[in-house]
């Protein structure tokens, strides 16, 4: 069912098209030979093109259509993002940071959704509102709060595809993204299945040499510095 939808829903591009009739009532001379090569490229080239719309559509969705989630959506990434994702065919959402942005990602760049993330409080909620079975995919470019709320949302074998994360750039100190896999990775490490290697080197003197370890591959692990005791 899902090859239907994404071979339906793509055409072969208006250069990439030919219209039988027009070929034989331009070219008298054209042989039946050279007219079954004709079909056959025909064939051939829509063959190509079906294959590489299911390939493409499955990269994406697996089965169905696939629920997309684009942030920072009316960026120079995310307008490109949000409309390719269109043409093959998924449901797009996107958020943006006024309304007028908002209703343009609708209006002209055919996003099925969008909402103002400034507005909205909850981002959690937001997002159960346009994805209420979830999302497939995650297409990234802000990070943070809205990284932390999509992951509450996704489905599960869903992908996020990482491009950037601009509202962490110039924060003294990136925001916390407490919804990455705690649950499972923390159950983990409670039941002693997880090893973890660390290589700590004492006080503060001690910082110089602990950097230089890093980058001529001395250091045992993830290196620490401990500055005091507490
Ligand atoms: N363009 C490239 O060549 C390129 C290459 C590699 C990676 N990237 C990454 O791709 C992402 C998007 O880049 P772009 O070129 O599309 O940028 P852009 O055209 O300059 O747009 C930036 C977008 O980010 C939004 N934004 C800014 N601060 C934000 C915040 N604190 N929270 C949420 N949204 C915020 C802005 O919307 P509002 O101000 O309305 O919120 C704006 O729509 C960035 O993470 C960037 O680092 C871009």
């Amino acid at each position: 069912m899902s090859i239907s939808i994404s071979t339906t829903k793509l055409k072969l591009p208006h250069h990439l098209s030919h219209d039988t009739s027009t070929s034989t009532s331009t070219s008298t001379s054209t042989s039946s030979v050279s007219a079954v090569v004709l079909l056959k490229n025909l064939l051939l080239l829509l063959l190509l093109w079906t294959d590489y719309t299911i390939h493409y559509s499955f990269a994406l969705s697996g089965f169905g259509v696939s629920r997309v989630c684009v942030s920072a959506a009316f960026g120079g990434v995310g307008q490109l993002v949000g409309q390719f994702a269109k043409l093959m065919g998924c449901y797009v959402v996107g958020s943006a940071g006024n309304v007028s942005q908002v209703n343009l990602l609708k209006s002209k760049f055919g996003f099925d959704e969008a909402f103002n993330y400034r507005e909205e409080h909850y981002l959690d909620a937001a997002l159960k509102r346009y994805f209420s079975e979830g999302i497939d995919i995650y297409f990234e470019n802000v990070g943070g709060k809205m990284l932390d709320a999509v992951l509450l949302n996704m489905r599960d074998h869903g992908r996020i595809v990482i491009c950037g994360m601009i509202s962490q750039y110039n924060l003294d100190r990136p925001e916390r993204v407490g919804n990455l896999f705690l649950d499972f990775v923390l159950l983990l490490i409670k039941q002693g299945k997880i090893a973890y290697a660390e290589d700590i080197t004492q006080g503060l003197e001690n910082a110089p040499a602990a950097l230089a370890r890093v980058f001529s591959g001395f250091n045992m692990g993830k290196q620490v510095l401990a500055v005091s005791p507490q």
